[in-house]
């Protein structure tokens, strides 16, 4: 251990949480990167563009770079991922980003960002490998889960939110996968192929909101967009492409291995860091010579690459170092990657977790389960008589209790670096989006813990279909749980059959017959789904089920956030960012999952995605996008749309608490755009979280820019508003409309 880690021992302990830096203008930034560069021999380039290896035994992150110590720049450190840190002890396992669009509230989306970046900068973490902002274009995408859902405006608030948390603490951001990497089969090669306004509307549009938050980083994707590799696909990522006409001022890195064509096509095209450097079993490592004699070295001394193109490829990379002001007070690198259980004279037991950090994630867990029904009956009939039946659950009348299914139980924790764990409950999906397990509470700790000796517990904690009814017979409540889980493709294992993509949308390990037995013999089932997506749910309507709560992937308090929810502590206000079909079909997109080489995927469904989709062919999802329930109930009122300043309209409207108990409401805004625009019905333009006590009311306004009622022209290459009267639909979930006016 050299003298300056371990001093950095005791500071851990006791800096605070919240980091002081110096926010740089990008000018300054490039100015001190070009003054940099301009010292820095053709060597030490190489070294800053270019991994130092996977396979490298010095490596201690997921990435990192070669350091400069005479001119006092570090290893740059890129860690997974984005539901926090992996591949380390120590660390708080977040929530995931669909939970995270879940709660409808940027509040909570940029505190998410914010505490995950302070564990990040506590390791010497420099940049955070996220936000992911995929869009859910199938609902069985194996990494769907990682970012915020089919709906562009989700995502990019989700994208927008998270990276302002992210770099509000001086860690980089780094926004992925760009661009529209949508299915995990034949990701290293499949074409993504769409027309300019589908790119712009849907796809490009959360990496926009992530140029406006100021991301200090983007990463390329593996998979071809229109028939070039996103890697060196000018037309995204070169001097004149998207990223840059869109103001985009930080560097553009290689997905690990990403890099499939030579390192001259990959430099000139706009790439400025390929890593991990020496990922060879996928074409990937060109900058380091791999593919094409001599890799960038040999490019830059040909000529192929120009001087000034390579100069600015380091350039751009440190002016993300010093517009966060990394290079000054930084922490350094405090773990060591290639020993996740924390062994070896590299880790050195630095504690990044914090109360607080462990409270977020609890009210995240809480804000993001979605109560989709609720057949609560009581005693005497009124709202707040004694509950019998359905939710919450009242401790002091319930006497026994059924918990059945292995969803509620602690996954072994032995299932390898990219937690691939289906034998327990599921709080992340696998793969390099994956996060810690080490702190995970179950359900059933949380809930044993709460209920104590109120009530007699009888639990079946396999799938085990028999034993789960046996022990739910009689009971005055049954809680059944349920999972489906998805993650990244990679050299990695199948889990459960799934190749990274769900084969479908049933329930793991048979949840939906266990459901079905469960309810048979117990006449108030409460059934609590885990998922990273929808899943079928053909049985939600059985009378004997009084309440369903759809937890999605809550990340490590998801036993505490659960009993929250359960007993009325936390009154439920996650809303759903996806529809919930019953069918496939109903999506109107498809996973391709058997072809005869890389496959072009067109993306002819166009704008259509999810409740876009459905809409337009008149299909009523069993749940519908936006929707949720709370223990309370809302009023909508007074909606009122004036013109304002540069041709934006403010919206606002009157949200009333109509209902017995206090809560938040998760108003939405809907757009109708004009006949001939091109546009489905409805789409997301706004929402509010709204903390609401009993009677109380309260003025929600919400502003539509003009680009927010534009739509992206491809022949004059820009937003056009388009002629005619718009519709604005204010309401409790796409289906739910209270309000209507027009402009
Ligand atoms: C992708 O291809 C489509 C169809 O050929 C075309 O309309 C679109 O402009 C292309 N987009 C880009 C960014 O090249
Ligand atoms: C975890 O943190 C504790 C201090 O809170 C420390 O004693 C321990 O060594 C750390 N373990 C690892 C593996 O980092
Ligand atoms: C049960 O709850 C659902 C939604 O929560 C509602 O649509 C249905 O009418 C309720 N049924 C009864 C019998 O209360
Ligand atoms: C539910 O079943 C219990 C016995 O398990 C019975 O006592 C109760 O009356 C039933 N409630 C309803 C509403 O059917
Ligand atoms: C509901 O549960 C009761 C036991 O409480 C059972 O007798 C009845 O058959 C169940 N109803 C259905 C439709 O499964
Ligand atoms: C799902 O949709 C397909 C195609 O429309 C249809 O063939 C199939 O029967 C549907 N399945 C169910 C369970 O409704
Ligand atoms: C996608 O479109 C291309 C060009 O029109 C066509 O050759 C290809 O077969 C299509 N792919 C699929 C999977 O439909
Ligand atoms: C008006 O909108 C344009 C385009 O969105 C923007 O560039 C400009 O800064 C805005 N001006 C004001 C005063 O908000």
């Amino acid at each position: 251990m050299n003298m300056r880690l371990g001093a950095f021992v005791l500071l851990a302990i006791l800096i605070p949480s919240h980091a002081q830096f110096t926010l740089r203008s990008w000018g300054d930034a490039h100015a001190l990167a070009n003054a940099a560069v301009a010292q820095m021999t053709e060597s030490e380039k190489f070294g800053i563009v270019k991994g130092t290896g996977q396979l490298n035994s010095q490596r201690r992150c997921v990435g990192d770079t070669t350091p400069v110590p005479r001119l006092g720049i570090p290893s740059f450190c890129m860690n997974d991922g984005p539901a926090g840190i992996r591949l380390t002890k120590n660390v708080t396992g977040f929530p995931t980003g669909i939970n995270a669009a879940s709660t409808f509230s940027r509040r909570l989306i940029r505190a998410r960002g914010q505490a995950m970046a302070e564990e990040f900068r506590g390791k010497g973490i420099h940049v955070l490998l996220g936000p992911a902002m995929d869009i859910m274009r199938n609902p069985k995408a194996g990494r769907g889960w990682e970012s915020f859902g089919p709906d562009p405006y989700l995502n990019g608030e989700g994208a927008f939110e998270t990276i302002t948390g992210i770099q509000s603490v001086g860690v980089q951001a780094c926004a992925k996968h760009f661009l529209a990497n949508n299915q995990e089969h034949w990701r290293y090669g499949l074409s993504a192929n769409m027309n300019d306004r589908t790119m712009h509307e849907i796809y490009f549009y959360p990496f926009l909101r992530s140029i406006e938050a100021g991301v200090t980083s983007i990463m390329c994707a593996y998979n071809r967009f229109n028939d070039t590799s996103s890697c060196h696909n000018a037309g995204l990522i070169g001097p004149d492409g998207l990223l840059q006409k869109n103001g985009f001022q930080g560097y553009v890195v290689s997905d690990w291995g990403a890099t499939h064509d030579s390192a001259a096509d990959n430099a000139n095209a706009g790439l400025d860091m390929e890593q991990p450097g020496d990922f060879i079993v996928i074409g990937g490592g060109t900058f380091g010579g791999l593919i094409g004699i001599g890799g960038l070295q040999g490019a830059v001394d040909s000529g192929d690459v120009s001087k000034d193109r390579f100069d600015q490829m380091v350039s751009r990379i440190l002016a993300a170092w010093y517009r966060l002001g990394q290079d000054s007070g930084y922490p350094p690198v405090n773990f060591d990657a290639q020993k996740p259980d924390g062994s070896g004279s590299r880790n050195l037991g630095v504690n990044v977790r914090t109360a607080e950090h462990t409270a977020l994630v609890r009210e995240i867990g809480s804000a993001s389960a979605v109560l989709l029904k609720n057949n609560r009956t009581t005693m005497d009939g009124s709202p707040t008589g004694s509950t019998i039946r359905g939710l919450p659950l009242d401790k002091s009348r319930i006497k026994t209790m059924a918990i059945v299914g292995q969803d509620a139980k602690l996954p072994n924790q032995n299932c390898g670096d990219l937690n691939e764990c289906n034998d327990g409950t599921m709080s992340i999906g696998w793969g390099s989006g994956s996060n810690s397990l080490e702190f995970i509470v179950p359900p059933i700790d949380a809930i044993t813990s709460f209920v104590g000796s109120s009530a007699t517990i009888t639990t079946s904690l396999s799938n085990d279909l028999d034993a789960g009814a046996n022990a739910a017979r009689g009971k005055n409540v049954c809680l059944v749980f349920a999972n489906a889980m998805s993650g990244e493709l990679g050299f990695y294992d199948t889990v459960v059959g799934n190749q990274g993509d769900r084969n479908d949308l049933a329930l793991w390990f048979k949840g939906g017959s266990l459901i079905e037995r469960v309810a048979g013999v117990c006449n108030n089932t409460i059934a609590i789904v885990h998922s990273v997506g929808p899943v079928s749910f053909s049985w939600s309507n059985l009378p004997n089920i009084t309440g369903i709560i759809y937890a999605g992937a809550p990340g490590e308090q998801t036993g505490p956030s659960l009993v929250d929810v359960l007993y009325g502590m936390y009154n439920p206000s996650g809303r759903l960012p996806f529809s919930i079909a019953d069918n496939e079909s109903d999506y109107g997109t498809s996973i391709v999952y058997n072809s005869d080489g890389f496959p072009d995927i067109n993306y002819s469904e166009q704008l259509l995605l999810d409740y876009r989709y459905m809409d337009v062919h008149n299909i009523t999802p069993r749940f519908e996008f936006g929707f949720g329930l709370s223990y309370a109930t809302f009023g909508y009122s007074g909606l009122s749309i004036i013109d304002s300043a540069n041709f934006s309209k403010i919206v606002s409207f009157t949200v009333s608490n109509t209902g017995a108990v206090a809560g938040t409401e998760k108003p939405q805004l809907y757009l109708g755009y004009p006949t001939g625009a091109g546009e489905p019905p409805k789409v997301l333009r706004g929402f509010e979280e709204v903390e609401l006590a009993v009677g109380a009311n309260e003025v929600v306004t919400l502003t539509l820019t003009l680009r927010d009622f534009s739509i992206w022209d491809a022949t004059s290459q820009a937003y056009v508003r388009p002629a005619g009267a718009f519709t604005v639909y204010v309401g409790a979930s796409i289906k739910d409309i209270r309000l209507t006016g027009t402009f």
